[in-house]
């Protein structure tokens, strides 16, 4: 909760702060770097710096964060917090590493703001950037704790057991425990996060959703090789050199298990929606209800740029065939096959799909695909607390 004095001195420089944040947080990186350059090389993406995503990521959670202090002073606002708890103890962030973040975050505060920042308004915010901090730190211990290990010990080395290539531009790799031990339990919709030594040195790391079912000797991720958009921007770092280099046998850093979007347990209906490599996070959750909720009413949409890339589509078919109560809806831009009454051209459009009342939503895909399904999900009647979604990448969706 923040405090009685500190509420009208955050609620009169927001907006201030807020329309600064961009500046604010870019100097922040910038400052911490110089400090801890190795930070840059061994834990934060890289790719995410030089466009400007996790910036933008940051600013977003802070100004929620702050908005809501000042709205509701006597809540602490953690349901922004979830997402970043989660992606931190995917990493091993640890409480120590607070302090330095805070000191340069509320350092570029007043290198920024200037003279405004006076002693009453540094203090006010340093109380801000702690409510998060604390709230955080408290969110992962209870994360670690969960997973059974110290702060911070969520890495492990794993045996890649097998390499599939999936479709034209994603390959899946099987990981087992070297020492032939049950992989870890985790939740359908979870991510493990990857890293991975490049050639210049720098050790990159990735999350990557987990995309079969718990309970088996082997988790499995699908890579998808992030080729350049444009021709100019550069080929995906991590994932080329996954495609490139990982092969059976090989050993690889692999985190234990995180994320927020999981699979609510019951009988509640289901629509899992996803485009392109989101499907990873939906084929965990089919596997899964194959297993054990035979009975549950379950709708797949699915969108693709054609047969060809769509990842692991005989299995996505085979899994929702031996699901009694479930439905198949596919869409390609660029079909190249008669279509069937499952299959269409074009963009998903899921106000062509029959939605079962009381359906909880899930979606994974890139931003502007999910914005749209939930759009007409929200005008076909779904509460918001229904639809639930995983960015693969920094969630920009605060930002906006
Ligand atoms: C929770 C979660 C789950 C995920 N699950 C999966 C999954 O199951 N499968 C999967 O394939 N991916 C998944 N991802 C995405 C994955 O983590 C990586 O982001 C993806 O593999 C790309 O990483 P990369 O290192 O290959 O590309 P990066 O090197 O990170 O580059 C990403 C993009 O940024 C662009 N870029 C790089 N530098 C610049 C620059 N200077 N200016 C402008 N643009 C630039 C690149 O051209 C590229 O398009 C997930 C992400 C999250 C957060
Ligand atoms: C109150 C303090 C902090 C806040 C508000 C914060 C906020 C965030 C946010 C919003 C994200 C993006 C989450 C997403 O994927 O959507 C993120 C990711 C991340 N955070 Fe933090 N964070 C804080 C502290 C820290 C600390 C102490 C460290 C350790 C040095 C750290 C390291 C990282 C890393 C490495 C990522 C992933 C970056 C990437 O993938 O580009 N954070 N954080």
């Amino acid at each position: 909760m923040l405090s009685a004095q500190s509420v009208p001195v955050v609620e009169a420089t927001l907006p201030a702060v807020g329309a600064s944040l961009g500046s604010i947080t870019e100097l922040f990186y910038r400052r911490m770097f110089e400090e801890r350059p190795d930070l840059l090389r061994t834990l934060f993406n890289r790719a995410n710096q030089a466009s400007g995503a996790q910036r933008e990521a940051l600013a977003g959670a802070v100004a929620a964060f702050a908005t809501t202090l000042v709205e509701r002073p006597g809540e602490r606002p953690d349901a922004v917090l979830g997402r970043i708890a989660h992606k931190h103890a995917s990493l091993g962030i640890t409480a120590d590493q607070y302090t330095l973040v805070g000191r340069h975050l509320l350092g570029a505060v007043g290198e920024v703001l200037g003279d405004a920042v006076t002693p009453r308004v540094a203090a006010a915010w340093d109380e801000v950037y702690w409510l998060m901090a604390n709230a955080l730190i408290a969110m992962e211990a209870r994360l670690y704790a969960g997973a059974g290990v110290e702060d911070g010990a969520v890495w492990r080395d794993m045996e890649i057991a097998d390499r599939i290539e999936e479709s034209v531009d994603a390959a899946s790799f099987e990981l087992r425990r070297p020492d032939g031990d049950p992989t870890e339990p985790f939740t359908p919709g979870q991510y493990v996060s990857v890293q991975v030594e490049l050639p210049d040195g720098a050790k990159q790391i990735r999350q990557y959703s987990l995309s079969s079912a718990p309970g088996r000797k082997t988790w499995r991720v699908t890579v998808k090789r992030e080729r350049s958009a444009d021709g100019r921007a550069p080929e995906g770092e991590v994932s080329t050199w996954l495609h490139a280099n990982a092969r059976p046998g090989d050993l690889v850093k692999v985190s234990l298990p995180f994320g927020d979007l999981v699979l609510p347990e019951g009988d509640s209906p289901l629509l899992l929606a996803s485009a392109g490599i989101g499907v990873t996070p939906m084929l965990s959750m089919l596997d899964h209800l194959v297993e054990t909720a035979a009975g549950r009413h379950v709708t797949v949409l699915h969108a693709d740029r054609s047969p060809a890339h769509h990842a692991h589509r005989l299995e996505m078919e085979e899994l929702v065939g031996r699901l009694p109560n479930s439905a198949l809806h596919v869409w390609y831009e660029t079909p190249g096959e008669p279509l069937t009454p499952q299959v269409y051209e074009g963009r998903a459009d899921v106000t062509r799909l029959t939605l079962h009342e009381g359906v909880s939503a899930f979606l994974c895909g890139p931003l502007p695909f999910m914005q749209g399904v939930r759009g007409d999900l929200l005008a076909q009647g779904v509460g918001p607390k229904d639809i639930h979604y995983e960015v693969f990448g920094p969630d920009l969706w605060l930002s906006k």
